[in-house]
């Protein structure tokens, strides 16, 4: 069978046996543990000599990741595989790529160095793409940024009845035009200033052309939950019912989803990091992309 071996790290076991048999590929093992001195012990289980093989690794906890991942791909290099793909649903250290005070480490470029060193190529799904537009402008490996947005939109057209679709800031008007232009739904944004990791201010637009819509609010990440959480509880106050959330990563840092919970009508995720709102599987896009790969090479 041709197509990559699809080798989970730690905690990707369900994602990697997904996207291995949406595209009928054999899955690889690893064993690996910490030692008692918290250094890693990792082994490659499976014969990856001249094969394609996928490392499937969510970077969710990347500062704990990381290093096991990289070890990971130069083991697998080092035993012959004919190239070594990267396959991160969420892709890590997006945000800070840029020295925003004096003295910062610009991290996403220094990331974006440790993973084009150690694989041949990346996939990855809705990378927060802002102020770099593309991530060939980060990574030196050929890069893909595939897009939930037709997935997210089928959840939306089945499950949502007269959505208005709502960016909680101008950056996610991407995604949400996107989404709202294939189910054929209205959309805006609201304006977002940023006060602190865990601290945001919004500015609804005039919403009253829209009563009577079910609010959606669609953003690429989830993490102290403050953007949505804000965005949700202002809702009610413009007269329109608790509102329906779908993100494309749920990283849901403390109690934030029990506090979106509280306020919203429904929440929902892709899978592309495990959690109890995941409602939409990103093997079938993950799987279709890789089969392509293959078939090109
Ligand atoms: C904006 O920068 C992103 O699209 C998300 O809105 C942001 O990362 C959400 O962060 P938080 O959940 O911490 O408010």
């Amino acid at each position: 069978m041709t197509g990559p071996l699809m080798i989970p790290l730690p905690g990707n076991e369900a994602q990697a046996a997904a996207i291995a048999q949406e595209g009928g590929w054999d899955e690889g093992r690893l064993d690996t543990r910490r030692f008692p001195d918290g250094e890693t012990y990792l082994r490659v289980l499976s014969e990856v000599k001249d094969r394609e093989v996928a490392l499937v690794c969510t970077l969710v906890h990347p500062d704990d990741a990381a290093l096991r991942l990289l070890f990971a791909a130069d083991a697998i290099r080092s035993l012959g595989a004919r190239e070594v793909t990267l396959v991160a649903p969420y892709l890590a250290y997006m945000r800070q790529d840029r020295r925003f005070h004096e003295g910062e480490a610009v991290t996403s470029l220094t990331f974006a160095r440790l993973l084009s060193g150690a694989f041949d190529r990346l996939v990855t799904v809705d990378p927060h793409l802002h102020r770099h537009p593309s991530l060939a402008l980060l990574y030196s490996i050929p890069a893909t940024a595939l897009h939930a947005a037709s997935l997210m939109a089928e959840w939306i057209r089945a499950e949502v009845p007269y959505p208005l679709l709502i960016g909680p800031d101008e950056e996610s008007s991407q995604w949400v035009s996107d989404i709202a232009g294939r189910i054929g739904a209205p959309w805006t944004t609201f304006r977002k200033e940023r006060r602190g990791d865990r601290s945001v201010d919004l500015t609804p637009p005039d919403l009253s052309a829209w009563t009577g819509h079910q609010p959606v609010l669609v953003d690429d990440i989830a993490s102290s939950g403050r953007t949505l959480v804000k965005a949700a509880s202002l809702l009610p106050l413009l007269g329109f019912p608790p509102p329906v959330c779908v993100v494309v990563h749920p990283i849901f840092a403390d109690a934030s989803f029990r506090d979106l919970a509280a306020v919203t009508s429904r929440v929902v995720s892709t899978d592309a990091i495990e959690h109890p709102s995941n409602a939409i599987p990103l093997a079938p896009l993950i799987a279709a992309h890789l089969a392509s790969l293959s078939r090109t090479a």
